[in-house]
Order: structure tokens, then C-alpha cells, then sequence
């Protein structure tokens, strides 16, 4: 029988590229969209929700329940970024990434989790960034966002092993998808930080411009799917992004914090 997927935020970017895979694979896919009204194609039906309104998250797990009567895979993928200096960003700002990023997975994870257990089983994938192992500036609460999914996960799969459910994360680098339009910057009210910030949110804008294509993280993830046995986490990068990420295991902090501030023209 075919698997039953969750994708949030399949409206565009890595949510589209995995629902078109997994479509394409066998899938029965489903996504939540707030904007997206149509289904994407007969094999890839959208339901409309919100991850940061416990209801409409709730009403759209109970309508897709109610049509296929399981679950076999979440996706936790719905995500945005504000940018800003942390002295500078707004409450507003700061709590509506921690409402999506955070708080959108919790809501999908609490929502499911009732089916999954009496099934005895499923996946929880959740989309985490390389921004989830490192600070990067002016990504301070970006980052705490996907460092908070980090840790989530890590407790999250030792309270789900003994009902046979898995936890896998996947850190993507740069990818060029619509994530760096629908960024949100916040101005310098004080304007101690606004050309420092404009300087380096422009060289974090190239990377992910001249990031690879979604594509490629939905043909890994579809093959991390079906493994047996997946690995706790996985990194979907660059070389270079991937050996950032172990340069910051090996290198005392003082120097691996110099290599980035280099990187972004921090002086
Ligand atoms: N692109 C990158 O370089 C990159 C790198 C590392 C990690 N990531 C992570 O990958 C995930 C997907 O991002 P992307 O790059 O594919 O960006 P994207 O193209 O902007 O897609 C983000 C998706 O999230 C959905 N979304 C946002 N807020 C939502 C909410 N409150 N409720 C429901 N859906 C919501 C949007 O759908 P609607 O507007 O239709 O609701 C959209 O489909 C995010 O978690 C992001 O942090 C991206």
C-alpha cells in the first residue's frame, strides 16, 4: 500500500520539489499551504493551514486522517527567516520566526503523533538548517529557531523509539528557492549595525542565489526515506558548507568565529 506523506510549506521551495518526488515515487502526498488553494496535481492533494494555528493545523490533520486513515510520514518543512541585528529586531519579528519555525513544528508534531502511535510507527522528518549548527550574523534568531529544532529532535527521538517511530533531520546549506524573497529583514532603529548588515545580508543573498536547486535535496531525501535504518541527521550542501560544519567541531571558536566574520566582511 502506498505511504501517506505530510509535507508543510508545499507551496514552493523544498516542500514542492519533495511533494513532485515523492509524487513521482509512489507517495499518497499531502501538503498544507496557506496560499496554495488548488491541489498541485491529482497526486498531490493540498489542504489549507496555517502551522503557527494549533485549529487549522488540527482541522487539516483530522481532514487528511478522515481520507486516508493514516499517517505514514511528516515533513516539517514550512519555514521563514527574519535578518537583523539582535539588538535591533522587533518582538513582533523575533516571535514570528520562533512561532513558524519553532512552534509550527511542535503544533504538526503534537498533531500527529496520536495516529502514529496507535499505528505503531512513522517518520517525522523535520527541515532543520546548517544555520541549525552554526550562528551566522544577522541570522541570530534564524538561528536560534533551527538550533531549537535541533535539540527538539534529539529528545523527541528517544521519547518516540519505543512506539517505533523515527526522527530524522536534515540540515540543508544554500538552496535557491523563494526562502531569500520572502526573508525579512529589519532595519537598524539605532543604525549602529545598518551598513554592516546591508554588507553581509547582500553576500548571504548571493550564497543562497547561487545555491543548488531543490531538486537535489528532494532526490536525497527521497532516498533517506527509504532506508531501514536512517541516520539521525543528515547534511544536504556544498563541499564547502559541509566542511564548514566540521571545521566548526575541530577548530577552537575564536577561529572558526574569524573564518566567518572574514566570509561576511565583518571587521
Ligand atoms: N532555501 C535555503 O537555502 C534553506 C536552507 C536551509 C534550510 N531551509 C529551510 O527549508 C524550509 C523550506 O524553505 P524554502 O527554502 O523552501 O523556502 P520557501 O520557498 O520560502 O518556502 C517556504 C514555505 O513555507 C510555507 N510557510 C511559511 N510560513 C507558513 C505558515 N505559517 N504556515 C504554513 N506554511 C507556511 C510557505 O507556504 P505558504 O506561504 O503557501 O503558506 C512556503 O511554501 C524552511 O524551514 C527553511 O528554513 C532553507
Amino acid at each position: 500500500m502506498a505511504k501517506t506523506v505530510l509535507i508543510t510549506g508545499i507551496s514552493s521551495g523544498f516542500g514542492k520539489a519533495i511533494a513532485e518526488e515523492l509524487a513521482s515515487s509512489g507517495y499518497n502526498v499531502y501538503g498544507f499551504s496557506r496560499k496554495q488553494k488548488e491541489d498541485l496535481t491529482s497526486k498531490i492533494k493540498v489542504l489549507q493551514a496555517d502551522v503557527t494555528d494549533v485549529s487549522s493545523v488540527k482541522k487539516g490533520v483530522e481532514t487528511l486522517f478522515n481520507q486516508e486513515g493514516k499517517i505514514d510520514i511528516l515533513i516539517n518543512n514550512a519555514g521563514m527567516g527574519i535578518s537583523g541585528s539582535i539588538e535591533d529586531s522587533s518582538t513582533e519579528a523575533i516571535r514570528l520566526q520562533m512561532e513558524t519555525n519553532f512552534m509550527g513544528y511542535v503544533n504538526m508534531i503534537q498533531a500527529v503523533l496520536p495516529t502514529m502511535r496507535s499505528q505503531k510507527g512513522g517518520t517525522i522528518v523535520n527541515i532543520s538548517s546548517i544555520g541549525g549548527l552554526m550562528g551566522l550574523p544577522y541570522q541570530g534568531f534564524y538561528a536560534a529557531s533551527k538550533f531549537a529544532i535541533e535539540g527538539l529532535s534529539e529528545s523527541l527521538r528517544m521519547e518516540l523509539s519505543p512506539f517505533k517511530i523515527k526522527v530524522v533531520v536534515i540540515q540543508p546549506g544554500d538552496f535557491l528557492t523563494s526562502f531569500t524573497s520572502n526573508r525579512q529583514p529589519e532595519r537598524s532603529s539605532t543604525g549602529a549595525y545598518q551598513e554592516q548588515f546591508d554588507k553581509t545580508l547582500s553576500l548571504i543573498e548571493k550564497d543562497e542565489k547561487g545555491g543548488l536547486k531543490p531538486a537535489y535535496l528532494a532526490k536525497k531525501l527521497a532516498k533517506i526515506l527509504n532506508k531501514k535504518n536512517p541516520c539521525h541527521s543528515y547534511i544536504i550542501a556544498t563541499l564547502e558548507q559541509k566542511m564548514a560544519v566540521v571545521l566548526k567541531r575541530i577548530l577552537p571558536g575564536s577561529w572558526f568565529s574569524a573564518i566567518l566574520s572574514d566570509h561576511y566582511g565583518i571587521k
